[in-house]
This record gives structure tokens, C-alpha cells and sequence, in this order.
């Protein structure tokens, strides 16, 4: 029996030391420790020994399965070594080589003219503000002095929720929200862009919905003049120093006087071409002195204050400076279109 253990011990030691795998590593142990195998069974039949054989044979027998372990655990440890020294140099990262780029987006160009007005108009001393898209018939229209049945309603067909509330179709009503915000405690000096909407058919320059900047500054002496100085400057620092305005009369019922304003044409210089239609000017933004009733509704005393309000397209201010034909290119989000615009 001792022979026995002894040549089952080499037998199974050369096996741990022929085996390449783990797997195979593990059949070893199945096979020569396991609960059928070989050494079990010697196990088994020392009931059949001498009272002097048994304790010899019994430590004879556990050193051999101690050693048949231990050579199995050391050359899983060396199998396990070798894998995974593998697998690294398998692995290895070449960290020189170049990265997959990864696009990144940029501001709309949208955002971006709406960002540079604001700018222009920060610098100027006015602040930024906001208002709810879905307005009051009181804000959009009654406020500005558009009572219901005026006519002037119609050139800004609307989308109505209720007979009461409303798509907003321009930013002005941004103007009577702030001016009863404040009520003459600080003059007013403020811009608003925005989304509107109008029930428009979209072509090359409408669209059912688009953005806006109004603006308004009211206080005690303002002036026809401060509008012409304010409206000068933003048209310079927008379009170059070279342009010149030029501010023609024209009617909105919230205004009084009412003006539209025209910058010189960059293309033609004033020679007249096709973008200015021949004229040599190309018409901008609607502006005027905040009408006394206006003035009055929002809680102000016209004889006391005076204001005056603007309101521009950045879409349209935009396909002017850059020369964009069509003013669905800013929503349909061609990446082409969008990409031109990004300074990254
Ligand atoms: N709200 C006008 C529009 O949507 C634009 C406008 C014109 C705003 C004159 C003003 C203004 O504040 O004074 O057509």
C-alpha cells in the first residue's frame, strides 16, 4: 500500500507538471483528489490494515494529498501568472497613437447673434429680461394700445388658446409686464428676446414661429434722439463702423411717433443692388416713442416720463450679416448649415 501511494503520488505530481491549463489542472484534482478517486479509495481500505500499518499508511497517505494539493494550488498560481501576462501584452494600448475625434457641438448661430445683441445693448446699460410665451390678449395687444377690433391686430395673425390667452406674437408685451413691474421707482432700461408665433405659411423669409428683441427705455427726458443715438450704435457694432442709418416713418399703434429703421446697403454701398432691392438700404427693426397711452396703462404719468421701444428679428439680422437666403436654415438644423457657423 505504501508502494501504492508513493507511485500515485509521482504519477499525479507528473501530471500536475504535464498540465498547460487550467481546465486541465482542475481534471487533475478531480481525478486524484477527488471523492472517487485514487487516494480516497487507499483511504477507504485501511479498515483492512494492521492496528501498526493504519497510522503509518494515514500520514503516508494525507502527505501525499497535502503535496498533490500544494502542487496543484503553486501551478495554478504560475497558469494564472502566465494568462494574465498574456492577456496584458495581448492588451497593450499604444498610447501614442492618435484619437478617434470626437465631434463636438457649438453654439446655433441663432444663439449666438441673440448672445452678441444682447452684448451690444449690455454695454449700453440695459438689462435682459424675459416674458411667457403663452400671453394674455391684455399683454400682446390691450397694453400696447391694440384694443379688441383694432385693426392693426390683423397684420399679426395669431394662434389663440382661449378667447383670452395667446401664442405671443411679438416681444412687446415684454414691455408693459416690465414698465407695471417697476411703475417710474428706477428708470426702465431693458431688452427681451424671445420666441413668437404667427400664423404664417412658411417660406424663405416667414416662419409660423421665430424670435424677436424688443427693447424700451423709459424715463424722465427721453428722446427722439437718445432711440436715433442707441439705434446708430447698435447698427455700427453690428454691421461695421461704416454703415449709416436712417429711420423713415411708418406706423405701430404702441408707438407715437413710429418709425422703421434702414441701415445702408454693405453689398452695394448704397449704389443700389439686388439684396437692398435697389434702394441702397435694407430695412432692420420697427421703433417709435412709447405712446402717452402705453406710458399710461403701465401706471406711468406721460407728462412726466417718456420712453422709447424697438423691436428687431435676430433671424433677419443674421441672414444679413452672413448672408443666409433662407430663413428655415436656422430650424431645420442641417449640420452643414450649422457647422459653418462654429468658431471651434
Ligand atoms: N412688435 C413689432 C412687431 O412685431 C415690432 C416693434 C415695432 C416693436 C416698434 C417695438 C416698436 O417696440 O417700437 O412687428
Amino acid at each position: 500500500m505504501k508502494d501504492q501511494l508513493q507511485a500515485l503520488e509521482k504519477e499525479a505530481l507528473q501530471k500536475v507538471e504535464d498540465a498547460s491549463s487550467l481546465k486541465e489542472l482542475q481534471d487533475v484534482r478531480v481525478a486524484y483528489l477527488g471523492k472517487k478517486g485514487p487516494i480516497t479509495e487507499v483511504l477507504k481500505g485501511m479498515g483492512k490494515l494492521s492496528k501498526e500499518e493504519r497510522p503509518v499508511i494515514g500520514e503516508l497517505a494525507n502527505k501525499v494529498r497535502g503535496q498533490v494539493a500544494e502542487a496543484i494550488d503553486s501551478k495554478k498560481a504560475g497558469i494564472e501568472a502566465a494568462e494574465l501576462e498574456k492577456q496584458l501584452a495581448e492588451e497593450t494600448i499604444d498610447v501614442t497613437l492618435p484619437g478617434r475625434p470626437v465631434p463636438t457641438g457649438g453654439p446655433h448661430l441663432l444663439t449666438s447673434i441673440v448672445e452678441e445683441i444682447e452684448d451690444l445693448f449690455i454695454g449700453m446699460g440695459f438689462e435682459v429680461r424675459e416674458g411667457p410665451e403663452v400671453e394674455t390678449d391684455y399683454y400682446n395687444f390691450e397694453a400696447l394700445n391694440l384694443p379688441k377690433g383694432h385693426p392693426a391686430r390683423d397684420m399679426q395673425d395669431s394662434f389663440y388658446i382661449t378667447d383670452d390667452i395667446l401664442l405671443r406674437t411679438h416681444t412687446s408685451p415684454v414691455q408693459a409686464r416690465t414698465m407695471n413691474m417697476i411703475k417710474g421707482e428706477r428708470p426702465v432700461k431693458m431688452i427681451c428676446p424671445g420666441k413668437v408665433y404667427r400664423r404664417d405659411t412658411d417660406d424663405a423669409t416667414h416662419s409660423h414661429q421665430f424670435t424677436q428683441i424688443e427693447g424700451l427705455y423709459v424715463d424722465k427726458h427721453v428722446r427722439m434722439s437718445d432711440l436715433k443715438g442707441v439705434l446708430d450704435r447698435f447698427a455700427k457694432q453690428m454691421f461695421g463702423e461704416d454703415r449709416e442709418i436712417r429711420l423713415r416713418p411708418s406706423f405701430f399703434p404702441f408707438t407715437e411717433p413710429s418709425v422703421e429703421m434702414d441701415i445702408s446697403c454693405k453689398v452695394c454701398n448704397g449704389k443700389g443692388c439686388s439684396v437692398c432691392k435697389k434702394t441702397g438700404w435694407i430695412e432692420i427693426l420697427g421703433a417709435g416713442m412709447v405712446h402717452p397711452r402705453v406710458l399710461e396703462m403701465a401706471g406711468y404719468d406721460p407728462k412726466e416720463y417718456s420712453g422709447f421701444a424697438f423691436g428687431m428679428g435676430p433671424e433677419r439680422i443674421a441672414m444679413l450679416k452672413y448672408g443666409v437666403d433662407d430663413i428655415r436654415h436656422f430650424y431645420t438644423n442641417d449640420i452643414r448649415f450649422l457647422k459653418q457657423y462654429h468658431q471651434a
